[in-house]
């Protein structure tokens, strides 16, 4: 039997890079997978989904933005009505730094504070205030939260603070969340991916000399791919991990042991 066989998973910010590599993940695994993501990217998800179907797998394409509540809602209550439960939910939705990329404190703005939280940090609340209630009621279910080695390493690299805070305080809720709901049999945990390569971040095209300077942050002197963080994650849905949460696990290839 498949690991994630009868199982209904939702990745919200599944449509590329690490997500498209959980989707799959989960669906070559047995779960029904649905792929959330927001407007801007619906081709993408819908594609993704498309894939996984025409490999034997079973998927679908969902809206939601994670900026605006309902939609996560909705989004939500539309699953659990449709396949009846709502088993492992990823909230792997995330953003870099706004404006101004590698840019100190002292530069940057509010309404950047506010965005980068927005989107990192309270959507990632949102996602587990409207599952949490069905995986209590179903007395079990599994939450990864994407987090960050940003939000350990805080000149990694320099100039990206207020992601670091929006990965911390990621950190900090899965922590908080699966203390409070363990004794329901809801388990949350997070993924802090390092140096992941995607089909938007090509590591190997940044000029010679800036690859070479990631490369010797990594021990195992390669950049990640979605499928090392996929297996993880993989991990953490199913029942390999029936007895952990709270956790943290860290896929960078040794980046946060030196
Ligand atoms: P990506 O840009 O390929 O994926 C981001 C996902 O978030 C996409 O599916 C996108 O549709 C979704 N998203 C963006 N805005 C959204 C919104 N308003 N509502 C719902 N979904 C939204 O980037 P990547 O690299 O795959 O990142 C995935 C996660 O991993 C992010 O949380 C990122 O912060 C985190 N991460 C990535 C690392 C890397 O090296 N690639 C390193 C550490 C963490």
């Amino acid at each position: 039997m498949k690991r994630l066989e009868g199982k209904t998973a939702v990745v919200i910010g599944g449509t590329s890079g690490i997500g498209e590599g959980i989707a799959r993940t989960y669906a070559a695994n047995g779960a029904v997978v649905v792929v959330a993501g927001p407007a801007f990217d619906e081709e993408l998800g819908r594609r993704v989904a498309e894939d996984i179907n025409s490999e034997g797998g079973r998927a679908e394409y969902h809206f939601t933005d994670v900026t605006e509540e309902t939609t996560v809602k909705a989004l939500i209550e539309s699953v659990v009505s449709k396949h009846g439960s709502i088993d492992i939910l990823n909230n792997n939705a995330g953003v870099p730094t706004p404006k101004c990329g590698l840019c100190p404190i002292t530069e940057q703005g509010v309404e950047d504070w506010d965005y980068i939280m927005t989107l990192n940090s309270r959507g990632c609340f949102i996602g587990m205030k409207y599952a949490i209630p069905h995986m209590v009621e179903q007395r079990g279910g599994s939450i990864i939260n994407t987090a960050s080695n940003a939000a350990f390493k805080c000149d990694f690299p320099g100039g990206i603070s207020l992601y670091n805070v929006s990965k911390g305080a990621v950190i900090t809720l899965t922590r908080s969340a699966a203390a409070e709901y363990a004794q329901y049999g809801v388990r949350i945990n997070s993924l802090s991916p390092g140096f992941i390569g995607t089909k938007k971040l090509q590591f190997q095209e940044f000029p010679p000399e800036e690859y070479k300077t990631v490369l010797s942050r990594i021990p195992m002197g390669r950049v990640g791919s979605p499928e090392d963080v996929a297996l993880v994650s993989l991990f953490f849905a199913s029942e390999d991990s029936r007895y952990v949460t709270g956790q943290n696990i860290h896929i960078d290839g040794g980046h946060m042991v030196i």
